[in-house]
């Protein structure tokens, strides 16, 4: 058929299987990753997990001591701070999409470097973000933050929802300031409260195909838009 370009649609029950089949390419894709030196120090890679048509997903730091052994995210202090944030607003972990800025744990707990950040987020966060095309992001910390408004302070844009490249972000403390600095908790408790609204009012990513990248390398804060 000279002329004519075959699209292969595969829907299963509404979920589309290529994103399924993209999502499980990239844990295989982490779990061999020698892209920076984060997977010396690696147990378990952890991609992340929930399901492919997620309209949530979570963006924390990196795994943690318990996520390195387990290969999961958030299974330790904050992820159960997390499972109980979730509970408040009705949700499941399991309904939801919840992954890291870096699939390996840093060593000792240490900060993500720039580099790793920046390869870890462009071989796999980006393509899991595309995959899924959640409804809206909610960063958790200031790096998952600095991806999209790299000029904001989370102090200021807590809980707030703005969009950038056309998709819906809620950058939040992570769960694990809340449990360091108690007076964090209760605004870490309101910040979720509000997502049912944001989520209700939330339209579809406005994110075009040909957009290079998914992430804001110079979003101004001032130009935070909120609703
Ligand atoms: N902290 C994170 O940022 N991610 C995890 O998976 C666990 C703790």
């Amino acid at each position: 058929m000279r002329g004519t370009v075959l699209v292969k649609l595969k829907f299963d029950g509404g979920v589309n299987l290529n994103a399924k089949d993209e999502l499980e390419r990239i844990a295989q894709e982490v779990a061999q990753c020698r892209l920076c030196e984060l997977h010396y120090s690696r147990k378990h890679a952890v991609p992340g997990e929930g399901p492919v048509d997620a309209e949530i997903m979570f963006i924390g730091e990196g795994p943690g001591f318990h996520e390195n052994e387990q290969g999961r995210p958030f299974v330790g202090a904050a992820g159960k701070f997390l499972d109980e944030l979730l509970e408040k607003i009705g949700l499941r972990r399991e309904q939801v999409f919840i992954t890291n800025v870096v699939k390996c744990r840093p060593p000792s707990n240490r900060d993500p470097k720039p580099e790793e950040v920046d390869i870890c987020t462009k071989q796999y966060l980006e393509r899991q973000i595309q995959a899924i095309n959640p409804k809206v992001i909610i960063t958790l910390g200031r790096y998952s933050m600095g991806l999209f408004l790299s000029n904001a302070k989370i102090s200021e844009v807590h809980g707030q929802a703005v969009r950038v490249k056309g998709r819906l972000i809620v950058p939040m403390y992570h769960p694990a300031a809340g449990l360091h600095q108690m007076s964090l908790k209760p605004i870490i408790e309101q910040d979720f409260l509000r997502l049912p609204e944001l989520l209700s009012k939330a339209t579809p990513s406005e994110q075009e195909n040909s957009s290079p990248s998914t992430f804001d390398t110079d979003q101004p804060a001032k130009q935070l838009s909120l609703f």
